[in-house]
């Protein structure tokens, strides 16, 4: 399967099995928002080990990195509402 999510209300198309992550970074979507410190969000690891990549889907904060993407998927930054 592959679709499109909506980032920051923009369609972003990906191919099946492709992480939230990898979809934005192939759309040219490098930055992710802004944690509470202000540090910018963005993929580090890759693993889900260093929450850096933290966006809020469905009201939920969740590791972009981790998220298989689904059609129709509504995501943003966080922009440092912090953790639920
Ligand atoms: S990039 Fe480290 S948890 Fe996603």
């Amino acid at each position: 399967m592959s679709g499109h999510v909506v980032w920051k209300g923009r369609r972003v198309a990906f191919r099946r099995g492709e992480s939230l992550a990898s979809a934005l970074s192939v759309a040219g979507v490098r930055d992710l928002g802004r944690a509470a410190t202000g540090q910018a969000r963005a993929v580090f690891c890759g693993i889900g080990q260093c929450q850096n990549c933290l966006v809020r889907v469905e009201g939920r904060l969740t590791e972009a990195c981790l998220l298989i993407c689904k059609d129709g998927l509504v995501a943003d930054p966080d922009d440092g509402g912090g953790h639920d």
